[in-house]
């Protein structure tokens, strides 16, 4: 019996207007998300003007997108969508494993280009302008380990990307040098990686477009507690892609897109004697072997 006022066969008649040939995933999300928004637009009394809004909220975002933004993925990320399905996910591989790095959203400034560095390289290419704040160089290091046996995985690839001390991501930033800020490594035969980055700093994600305006109408901020992107792979091992944050971050307990968990909180200490860096970060990243087949 429908709990409203409208056409109580009008949902059914639209999921059911599906043929026979239909893949059964798509069927059962399609299905899904035609009764969750004509429940919205029902519940809400949705009116033209604001179904109208939507719409072109929606064609903004497209318009807005190209190979450097990617508007759409980050109007789900201000509204914890990319969170909750990164949770969904962790919660379905690893509910019988007890603690492997916690996973956290890959975001929209991953490139699937990035070059392998040496262990030891600097990431930073191009240093802050003289206008931006200097940052801290850090030298971070740790090991690829089995999460339960801890045995290290030789010849892990481990990939970081982080943005500079402007709040920019290089393919943001025509004055950083491409790939600036990113590298990929190869663990060694003790299953170590390390590498110079900057100390990561907060920035806002972009909020001149579609998100943004949801952001300033939900009156929230579009900052990001400082963090580095970690995307780690060995074969016969799940597939790791996370983020590390700072500690000492002010936006820590008010991520605008909502993807710090407690595991992943670190804290960069002193480093004493390396002309290159004040400060270090010891990190290992613990893996889960593949489900066997
Ligand atoms: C990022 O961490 O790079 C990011 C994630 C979500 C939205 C914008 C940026
Ligand atoms: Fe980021």
């Amino acid at each position: 019996m429908a709990t409203h006022r409208f056409d109580p066969n009008f949902t059914d008649n639209v999921v059911n207007s599906m043929g026979d040939n239909v893949n059964p995933r798509f069927r059962q999300l399609m299905s899904s998300l035609i009764r969750h928004v004509h429940d919205f637009a029902r519940e809400n009394e949705l009116t033209v003007d604001e179904w109208m809004a939507g719409v072109k909220l929606i064609n903004w975002a497209g318009q807005m997108s190209d190979a450097k933004r990617n508007e759409g993925q980050l109007l789900c990320d201000v509204i914890g969508l990319e969170s909750l399905v990164d949770e969904i996910t962790f919660k379905l591989a690893d509910e019988a494993t007890d603690a492997p790095t916690a996973t956290a959203i890959l975001g929209p400034f991953f490139r699937a280009d990035t070059p392998f560095r040496q262990n030891g390289d600097n990431i930073v290419k191009t240093a802050p302008k003289a206008s931006d704040p200097k940052g801290e160089m850090a030298f971070m290091h740790g090991r690829v380990v089995d999460f339960e046996s801890k045995k290290p995985l030789v010849g892990a690839v481990v990939e970081v990307w982080q943005a500079s001390t402007n709040g920019l991501y290089e393919q943001q930033d025509k004055d950083q040098e491409e790939f600036n800020l990113r590298g990929k490594f190869r663990t060694d035969d003790d299953g170590r990686y390390s590498f110079y980055c900057l100390r990561p700093t907060p920035y806002p994600v972009p909020d001149d477009g579609p998100a943004g305006k949801v952001l300033k109408l939900m009156d929230r901020h579009p900052f990001r507690p400082a963090h580095i992107h970690i995307i780690a792979t060995y074969d016969g091992y799940k597939p790791l892609t996370t983020q590390i944050f700072d500690r000492k971050d002010p936006y820590l307990t008010n991520d605008s897109v909502f993807a710090v968990k407690d595991s992943l909180v670190v804290d960069f200490v002193e480093r004493k004697g390396d002309p290159q860096a004040g400060l270090e970060l010891n990190y290992d990243v613990r893996l889960v072997p593949a489900a066997a087949e």
